[in-house]
C-alpha cells in the first residue's frame, strides 16, 4: 500500500475502497496533496471522506483539481451550476438513481472518468452504495475467456435509464422529452485503464445489451455471465453514508449500485462527474 503524508488511509474491504481521514477537501489544497489524493484514488479505485462541508462551488472546485467537469446528457438541468447533479430520493419515491450495477453514463462515446458524490441528507439507516472492482473481475476470468473477449465490443445505450419509461417513481428525473432518442456506442468489453495500464472488465447491465456484430439473443448468455461475475461479493465494498460523506470513484475500473432500502425517508446528494476518454 502507498504511503501518504497528507492523510491517513483505512481500507474498507479486501478488494476495493479506502477512507481518507485528516484532510479537509473544502479547502484549497496544495498541488502535493492533490497528487497524493490522485495516487490513493488510482490505488483504491474509490476513496471516501467524512464530515466534509461542501457548497456546490467547493464541490466543483475540488472536482476541477482532477479534470474538467462533465455535463450529463440526461440529468443536467438549466441553472447556475448544471454540472452539479442533484441525486435525490423523496420519502414518497419508490425508485432511486443507479439501482442496477453500473458504470456511469456508459452509453456515451467518452464515459466520465470518475464521479464525486457528496451526501447532504441521509436516511436513518440504509441507502448505502456498493462498489465492485473491475480489475479483479477481469483478472479472475479464465485464460480461455480472456482470450475470447480480447477484441470484442459491447453495444451500450441509455434506453433503460432515460426516455419515456425511466422516471416513474423516481425523484431525480432523467431526460424523457419528445426529442430524446437512445444514444448508442460500442465499447471494448475489456478496457485498458489509461493511467494504470491495467485491464478492467467494462460491461454494464444498465447499458450493454449485445456484442457488436451479434444478435441480442446470441449475446445474452455470455453477457449475463459477465454481469454476474463482475459483482461477486469478494470484489466489492459497501459504504454507509453520513451527512458530509464524500465518495470519489474511478468510473473506468469500477461498477457501483445504490441500495434502495429506505422507503419513507429522504436522501439528498450532490454529484459532479469528470470528463473521460474513449475506452480502449
Ligand atoms: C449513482 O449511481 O451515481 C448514484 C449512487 C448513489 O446514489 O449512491
Amino acid at each position: 500500500m502507498g504511503t501518504y503524508s497528507h492523510f491517513e488511509v483505512k481500507l474498507l474491504s479486501g478488494a476495493v475502497g479506502a477512507v481518507l481521514s485528516g484532510i479537509d477537501i473544502s479547502e484549497e489544497l496544495s498541488a502535493d496533496a492533490i497528487v497524493e489524493i490522485r495516487q490513493a484514488w488510482l490505488e483504491h479505485l474509490v476513496i471516501f471522506f467524512r464530515e466534509q462541508q461542501l457548497s456546490d462551488e467547493r464541490l466543483m472546485a475540488f472536482g476541477r483539481r482532477f479534470g474538467d467537469l462533465y455535463l450529463h446528457p440526461n440529468l443536467a438541468k438549466k441553472g447556475p451550476n448544471p454540472e452539479v447533479i442533484h441525486v435525490v430520493k423523496e420519502p414518497e419515491a419508490t425508485r432511486v438513481v443507479g439501482a442496477e450495477w453500473h458504470t456511469d453514463t456508459g452509453h456515451v462515446e467518452c464515459p466520465p472518468m470518475g464521479a464525486i458524490l457528496h451526501a447532504l441528507e441521509v436516511p436513518p439507516r440504509g441507502g448505502d452504495t456498493l462498489f465492485a472492482n473491475q480489475y479483479l473481475a477481469y483478472e479472475t476470468l479464465s485464460d480461455g475467456l480472456k482470450a475470447a473477449l480480447d477484441g470484442m465490443k459491447a453495444v451500450h445505450d441509455d434506453s433503460r435509464v432515460a426516455g419515456p419509461n425511466a422516471n416513474k417513481g423516481r425523484s431525480t428525473q432523467t431526460r424523457d422529452d419528445e426529442e430524446w432518442t437512445p444514444t448508442e456506442n460500442a465499447h471494448p468489453v475489456v478496457r485498458t485503464h489509461p493511467e494504470t495500464g491495467r485491464k478492467a472488465l467494462f460491461v454494464n447491465v444498465a447499458s450493454a445489451h449485445k456484442f457488436e456484430g451479434m444478435r441480442r439473443a446470441e449475446s445474452a448468455a455470455l453477457l449475463e455471465y459477465l454481469f454476474k461475475h463482475a459483482t461477486r461479493p469478494e470484489f466489492t465494498c459497501r459504504f454507509n453514508w453520513e451527512p458530509g460523506s464524500v465518495a470519489f470513484w474511478d468510473n473506468r475500473c469500477l461498477k457501483h449500485i445504490a441500495v434502495n432500502d429506505y422507503q419513507g425517508h429522504r436522501r439528498d446528494m450532490r454529484r459532479v462527474q469528470l470528463v473521460g476518454d474513449r475506452p480502449a
